[in-house]
């Protein structure tokens, strides 16, 4: 760690610049348990510990929307056996965090092909969404055998359906309409992405979302992201400048 990001501190952000909608590819998990000698799955379980330590403090700094890349479409391909540890380990987390949901008034929520996960553990899915529909805290969505790709052309089928059951017309697709059919309806897009494990890439991820949100990548292995790296990588998004197309003298005159 730098020693600037071993001072930093929950009390250097400023709360009123925080992302309303945080994102985070959670990568590095193999290649942090590979560097240690350990099987895959130990970085999957260590990584589960860094989801609850970042979705804990995220509720209390006050987030809106924190949105977690757990299984992507494509990591149905993985060996059957990483692929089962994965399941296996996300229906112990999803039990196991209902509870601590209720005390943090989270609600949870899910993106992504729901249907190709195992039975029980969408049957456990749903359970977590129904008993946590009426908490107003953050609200937590993972995404599960989720892919950018494959979520807008269900959106464009989906709408081709309305079409032609004359519910929709086509004149009256714009970028809003075009939105609601996607799985985040009524998620506002992210403010930020923070993908950790050294990769430079969205690998497929919330490809219509994240047009305009602020790319944060670090080096640092899911498994060892901190609270502290949190902080840093919120620290760095507050002194950035979103111009969405203007000019920074109009965003400036807007403020
Ligand atoms: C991310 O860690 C978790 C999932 C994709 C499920 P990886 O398993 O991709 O870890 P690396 O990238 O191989 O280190
Ligand atoms: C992205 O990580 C998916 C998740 C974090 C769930 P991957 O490890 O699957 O991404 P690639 O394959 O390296 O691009
Ligand atoms: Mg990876």
């Amino acid at each position: 760690m730098t020693e600037k990001s071993s001072s930093i501190d929950r009390s250097d952000l400023l709360s009123e610049r925080l992302p309303g909608h945080l994102a985070i590819i959670m990568d590095g998990n193999g290649r942090w348990a590979k560097a240690r000698m350990l099987p895959r799955i130990m970085g999957h379980r260590k990584g589960v510990q860094t989801v609850q330590a970042i979705v804990e403090e995220c509720s209390e700094l006050g987030i809106k929307f924190l949105t977690l890349y757990a299984f992507s479409a494509e990591n149905w391909l993985r060996p059957k056996t990483e692929v089962t540890a994965l399941m296996m380990l996300l229906k112990k987390y999803i039990k196991m965090e209902v509870p601590r949901m209720m005390r943090n008034n989270i609600r949870f929520r899910t993106i992504g092909n729901l249907k190709e996960l195992p039975e029980d553990i969408q049957a456990e899915l749903e359970n977590a969404i129904s008993e946590t529909a009426s908490n107003n805290g953050m609200t937590l969505t993972l995404a599960l055998s989720y892919g950018g790709r494959q979520e807008l052309v269900n959106a464009a089928k989906s709408f081709a359906a309305k079409v032609i059951a004359g519910e929709q017309r086509i004149d009256d697709l714009d970028e809003s309409t075009f939105a609601s059919f996607l799985y985040t309806d009524n998620i506002p897009d992210p403010d930020l992405l923070i993908r950790t494990g050294g990769e430079m890439r969205i690998s497929n991820f919330l490809l219509w979302q994240l047009a305009y949100s602020e790319l944060y990548f670090t080096e640092t292995s899911w498994p060892e992201f901190s609270l502290k790296e949190l902080y840093k990588a919120l620290l760095d998004y507050q002194a950035r400048e979103r111009r969405f197309g203007l000019t920074g003298e109009q965003v400036r005159n807007l403020m």
